[in-house]
């Protein structure tokens, strides 16, 4: 390959990345606009919010299970979940579709949560603890992928916003 063509390579990938991550921001807002009425019908601790502004901080750990109870709550507002409380892929794909994803980024963000969800033992049958591990197994795909959006997009979106 000629280093020319190398560059140009290496661009697209940068732009489809940096793009990504902003699909990804995207959507993380729209999935977390309903958090204050989950708080208060849930009656969730202020650490839940904190969990949700870090959520795409690398290395940051969550680990308090009213954060899953957060994310199964929003799930189920967004009507994104079947009768087993388990992801629906048609209308997570619709989701993701609606809020900047093109299909094949949408059927793969799909198919990260599946994967996440099928390497989840249920074995605690508490359905808050197997989401928080269902989401950090998603997180870190996101990173690997170089999708998770940066801090500064983060900051911004959440200034904008005040
Ligand atoms: C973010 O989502 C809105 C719809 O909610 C969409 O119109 C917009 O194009 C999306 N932006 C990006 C960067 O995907």
């Amino acid at each position: 390959m000629s280093v020319r063509l190398a560059l140009v390579v290496i661009a697209g990938l940068f732009i489809t990345a940096q793009c990504s991550q902003e699909v990804i921001k995207n959507l993380s807002t729209h999935f977390a606009k309903p958090l204050e009425d989950c708080k208060k019908e849930m009656d969730l601790p202020e650490s839940v919010t904190t969990d949700f502004y870090n959520f795409w901080k690398e290395g940051y750990e969550f680990t308090n299970r009213q954060t899953g109870c957060a994310i199964l709550c929003l799930s189920s507002k967004l009507e994104l979940l079947d009768q087993e409380l388990k992801l629906h892929h048609g209308k997570a794909q619709e989701f993701a579709m609606k809020h900047g994803a093109d299909e094949a980024m949408a059927k793969q963000l799909v198919a990260l949560i599946h994967g996440c969800s099928e390497s989840t033992p249920d074995a605690s049958d508490d359905p808050c603890m197997k989401t928080l591990t269902v989401a950090k197994c998603f997180k870190a795909k996101i990173h690997e992928l170089n999708w998770a959006p940066s801090m500064e997009l983060i900051v911004g979106e959440v200034l904008a916003e005040v």
